[in-house]
């Protein structure tokens, strides 16, 4: 019997394109003779649909015209998706899902909660560690109570921005030195996000921020090097080697991310003495324990260049997974290899729905 599997695709969140390509290449990648995939793509405005075509084509996101629209119900006990044609409904059984989302709606815990109903075992954080995750403020604040290093921050409300711009200024000046970091705290692939070298560019960037947040984080810049470690597990949690990411950009922003393909470097394993990699790795299971994560996630911490001092920046709980992407990457430098790595997130996301269940509510 082969183990039904969905597989998630693109979402409503700005990070739309890069889940279509981290989704095409979990797609290709998965055994077949094992797995039955169901592939499950949303579009931008939040509609579901099964999509049983040519991979190329979600990767082309030219996948819709071929697609069957879906409802996935949330009671539990269904387990599954179901398609309507012709008034006949069809049911595609699901055993276990993948969410490839990242960012907003897909990486926060809100379609966690859904499978979390549906009585569906699925490949991310529960609910409570993905939202806190998602949020960099809530992830600072977990971190900072216990007792993680990172870099010294501020939040400050879209309310309080838009009501005095100057005020606002005035204090993160007295706070902070240039240049200084502005980020929205629920979004990723550094959209929204801006390193500002003067007061001119600190407002633009508050402005920016509030455009996609009501809450705005503003940190003080590490300089150094950025570092970042894939983790994975329930209760006993391994890290992967680091790797380590040479940005084109001044900062490893959306563009750099993405689309600059080749320009940024990734060095992996990222070269360091065997004690740095050592403590880097120690300090990206506490973080990761701290934020209460299962499955996996990617830390990202930065090696600050004066003090070889290291500091967490975040964790991400559905990291870019493309077969090029730091996540897989690491595991396969570390001996697993990206097919193998897909089937242990796969067992995982199981033996804790089981454990789950063996739990009285
Ligand atoms: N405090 C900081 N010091 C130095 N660089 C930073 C800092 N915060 C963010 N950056 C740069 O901005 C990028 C994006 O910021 P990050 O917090 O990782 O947001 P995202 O969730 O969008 O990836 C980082 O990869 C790094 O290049
Ligand atoms: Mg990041």
């Amino acid at each position: 019997m082969k183990l039904k599997v969905g597989v998630i695709f693109g979402g409503k969140s700005s990070e739309h394109e890069v889940s279509l390509m981290s989704a095409t290449s979990i797609l290709k990648v998965m055994d077949k003779n094992k797995y039955e995939v169901i592939p499950i793509g949303i579009t931008r405005e939040g509609e579901w649909y099964i999509y049983k075509g040519d991979f190329e084509k979600i990767l082309k996101d030219e996948w819709l015209p071929e697609a069957k629209k879906a409802y996935m119900p949330s009671d539990n006990g269904y387990k599954g998706i179901f398609t309507i044609e012709n008034g006949k409904v069809e049911k595609h059984e699901l055993d276990v899902v993948f969410p490839v989302l990242h960012g907003p709606n897909g990486e926060d815990g809100t379609i966690q909660g859904l499978f979390e109903l549906a009585g569906i075992p699925y490949v991310s954080c529960n609910v409570l560690s993905s939202s806190v995750a998602m949020d960099k403020v809530f992830t600072k604040r977990l971190l900072e109570q216990a007792g993680l290093p990172q870099a010294h921050y501020k939040v400050y409300m879209k309310n309080d921005i838009t009501k005095s711009l100057e005020q606002t200024i005035k204090d993160i000046e007295q706070n902070f030195e240039y240049p200084c970091f502005i980020k929205p705290a629920n979004l990723g692939s550094s959209v929204g996000i801006t390193k500002a070298h003067n007061e001119k560019e600190l407002a633009e960037g508050l402005k920016l921020a509030s455009k996609y947040d009501r809450k705005i984080l503003v940190e003080e810049f590490i300089e150094g090097r950025e570092i970042e470690c894939s983790v994975l597990g329930n209760d006993n949690p391994k890290a992967s080697l680091p790797g380590e990411i040479i940005p084109c950009n001044e900062f490893y922003d959306y563009q750099a991310k993405y689309f600059d393909e080749g320009k940024s470097r990734l060095l992996i394993p990222a070269p360091l003495s065997e004690e740095k990699t050592e403590e880097i790795k120690q300090l990206a299971v506490k973080a990761y324990k701290a934020l209460d994560c299962q499955i996996m996630a990617r830390v990202d911490v930065f090696l600050q260049k004066d003090t070889q001092k290291v500091y967490i920046n975040e964790l991400n709980t559905i990291p870019g997974f493309t077969k090029i992407s730091m996540y897989p990457k690491l595991w396969e430098a570390s001996g697993l290899s990206y097919s193998k790595l897909i089937d242990e997130l796969i067992r995982l996301s199981i033996e804790r729905f089981e454990e789950n269940r063996s739990q009285s509510i």
